[in-house]
């Protein structure tokens, strides 16, 4: 093992995500279509030999000194802090270390920025010590996210940013975790575009979406929702009817989505996006107005499809664009919405 004494600098990148189509079903058993983007979290740990831990961040403006054992705090470093504890009880790190954190990821917009800095923080520290692969790595992520942090989430986010490229989709069966990688057709544009709506997933939105979830999988006798058959869910209460729509329904257009991204037909795709954000407005009931008008805008504007991406409540929206038709696309979309930022 290395010695804090070495003060050697273990430095890892990982990029980001957006979920093109496949949402609310990473834990109801579908299959999900993330794909990695540019911008990226850089995480770097050096001993520092004096027994004490710095976590340090020019993109978030702070330095604090911290106690490794301390629990969550609702902080951004607690994705740092929750990846270091995982790193000293597996003695791939000792007490007393600096950690400089830097990433050009927006925050709270849907782009797994917190999956990244977990991930970071466990490749570099688990370098030349642990030989993980993409993963074992995005599997002890989740299992921070949902323990130490204390989001149910589901396996998406970690394994695409584990073991995503910026451009290629990873196809998620994400019961078994089997992958394959599709590329994306040269005539087709991904745009992702933050709304300026901030939110977060520790505020307890997710969880009682998840919960409501797994409840009607449950009154239905099935091990996961999207496997309950339209015709039962009818027999379920209240807002579980709608979760479960949403959640059978998605399954379906994400198989659909991958077909039409293998044949590639834009079109399609472009529907399919569209009738998931229906969706999700509907159904699911993570999207907001601001959010509900820029997709409306993204297609009437001639994107062939757009949709709210990750969980919701906010953040980003991402459009299917055809090649030749993004720049005057973009440029009257920012002309009916002038706060909005293009990420990619
Ligand atoms: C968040 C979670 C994921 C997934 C999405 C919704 O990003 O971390 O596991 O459930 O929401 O698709």
């Amino acid at each position: 093992m290395t010695s804090p004494s070495s003060f050697v600098t273990r430095e890892a990148t990982v990029p980001c995500r957006v979920n093109l189509i496949g949402e609310w079903i990473d834990f109801n058993g579908g299959t999900v279509l993330p794909m990695a983007l540019a911008p990226s979290a850089t995480v770097q740990i050096t001993a520092n030999g004096t027994g004490l831990d710095c976590i340090k961040s020019t993109h978030f403006a702070m330095s604090q000194n911290f106690a490794i054992d301390a629990p969550a705090q609702d902080h951004w470093s607690d994705y740092v802090r929750g990846a270091l504890q995982y790193a000293r009880g597996r003695h791939w790190i000792e007490s007393g270390q600096d950690v400089s954190v830097d990433s050009t990821i927006p925050v709270g917009a849907g782009l797994s920025s917190s999956a990244a800095i977990i991930i970071a923080t466990l490749k570099a520290a688990s370098i030349g010590l642990a030989d993980l692969d993409g993963e074992a790595l995005a599997f002890a992520a989740k299992g921070i996210e949902n323990t130490f942090i204390g989001v149910p989430c589901g396996i998406m986010d970690q394994m695409a940013v584990a073991l995503g490229t910026p451009g290629t989709v990873l196809a998620l069966d994400t019961r078994d975790c089997s992958y394959s990688l599709l590329d994306l057709p040269q005539t087709w544009s991904v745009v992702v575009i933050h709304s300026g709506v901030r939110r977060a997933l520790s505020d307890g939105r997710y969880r009682v979406r998840r919960d409501q979830c797994l409840e009607a999988a449950a009154a239905l006798g099935v091990d996961y929702l999207c496997d309950a058959s339209l015709l039962s869910i009818d027999a379920l209460d209240g807002e579980l009817v709608n979760r479960a729509r949403h959640a059978t329904s998605e399954a379906t257009r994400s198989r659909d989505a991958i077909a039409a991204l293998r044949t590639g037909d834009r079109s399609k795709f472009g529907r399919l996006m569209n009738e998931s954000h229906d969706s999700l407005r509907d159904d699911m009931e993570v999207s907001v107005p601001e959010i509900d008008q820029l997709v409306c805008d993204a297609v009437s504007l001639g994107a062939d499809g757009a949709r709210i991406t990750g969980a919701g409540f906010g953040g980003c929206i991402v459009a299917l664009v055809a090649h030749e038709r993004l720049e005057t696309w973009w440029s009257a979309l920012k002309l009916r919405h002038p706060s909005i930022e293009r990420v990619v």
